[in-house]
């Protein structure tokens, strides 16, 4: 079975190509959804999955993974053809984020912890019937005057190594995702701190996964980048955010682990594909780095879809060209030219 896991983490993590997280749960698209004034219907969500799902060029070149929720596994696009079909048609393996999300934790912190570890086992099982290659559970970590706690990151961390047990268990990769969230206030969240915290996270997320007994060679790491508050006034340049981030991550992600899929958190297009072809120019690291973005892959494509069928083909080749300058970015040979250019 260790194998087998190993070979679906290599597979994601192939050179040139990155994870589409398409995972938005209902309250998130809804919110995506309501910028541009759409309901937030079956159909419509559905519509929009498919667009993305059938962007052949974007599919087949530059994306391994695709990141569903429990509604998308199971759905089937306008013409009766299912999503799982399609994503196999494009060599592309199927991923569920499997937590039930961050909720309030208990105390006065304004932390959150996440949740959904009850019935966890029997829900992959049936995920892995289905096909899913691997899965995905994000924990949020706030910076605030007071936070994060202790607490609260050993709770996070402990969380994530349970999920990850419990994914491989079943045959499916875990993807490990402890998020450093950007949106503390500014006077808390510099560079230094977001490089410290995210040091501590990791470092804790580790022990835990190694407690719990996880193969480190059959998962992935999906982190935040090491980056200021939205807030912050500070402007570090991409190649400083590709350093301290980089310097982070060679201290605390063990070399046995197969990749690094970072998320994009609230980064505009061009900076998460900038910052991830920076650290890609840094030679000498022991992991691949590619993306695992959501936002950052999908923001120009919804908006030229609009809600209409017929906008599909202008809102996949802006769909395929964001895929295109992230793969470029995961091989480190993007510029900001060529993105214009284009
Ligand atoms: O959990 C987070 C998502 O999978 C990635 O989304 O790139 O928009 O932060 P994002």
């Amino acid at each position: 079975m260790t194998k087998s896991l190993n070979a679906i983490a290599q597979k994601l993590m192939e050179p040139g190509k990155g994870i589409l997280a398409a995972d938005e749960s209902e309250g998130t698209i809804a919110k995506r959804f309501a910028k541009i004034n759409l309901p937030n219907s079956l159909d419509l969500r559905r519509d929009y999955r498919e667009m993305l799902f059938r962007s052949t060029n974007a599919m087949t070149n530059y994306i391994s993974g695709v990141i569903l929720t429990e509604e998308t596994l199971e759905q089937s696009a306008a013409d009766g053809a299912s999503f799982r079909a399609i994503l196999a048609d494009a060599d592309v393996i199927p991923g569920i984020k499997v937590d039930r999300g961050a909720f309030p934790m208990p105390g006065d912190n304004g932390e959150k912890i996440t949740e959904g570890l009850d019935g966890l086992r029997q829900r992959l099982e049936r995920y892995a019937a289905l096909g899913a290659g691997f899965a995905k559970w994000r924990a949020v970590i706030t910076i605030n005057d007071v936070a994060p706690t202790r607490n609260n990151i050993r709770a996070n961390a402990h969380a994530l190594a349970r999920y990850a047990i419990l994914c491989q268990e079943a045959g499916i990769v875990p993807i490990v995702e402890p998020e450093v969230v950007g949106d503390g206030d500014p006077g808390n969240h510099s560079l230094e701190r977001s490089a410290s915290v995210t040091g501590e996270v990791l470092e804790n997320v580790f022990k835990e996964l190694r407690l719990a007994g996880v193969d480190l060679s059959g998962m992935l790491l999906k982190p935040n980048m090491v980056l200021p508050g939205v807030n912050s006034r500070e402007r570090p340049t991409y190649e400083d955010v590709a350093k301290r981030t980089v310097a982070v991550l060679r201290e605390h992600v063990p070399a046995a682990v197969p990749g690094i899929a970072f998320l994009s958190g609230g980064q505009t297009d061009e900076e998460a594909t900038a910052h991830l072809s920076a650290m890609n120019q840094i030679g000498g690291k022991p992991w691949p780095l590619t993306f695992s973005y959501g936002r950052a892959l999908q923001n120009v494509a919804l908006r030229t879809w609009a809600g209409r069928r017929e906008n599909f083909p202008q809102a996949q080749a802006a769909f395929s060209h964001r895929a295109h300058m992230n793969s470029l970015a995961a091989l480190g040979t993007w510029t900001g030219e060529v993105d214009r250019a284009a």
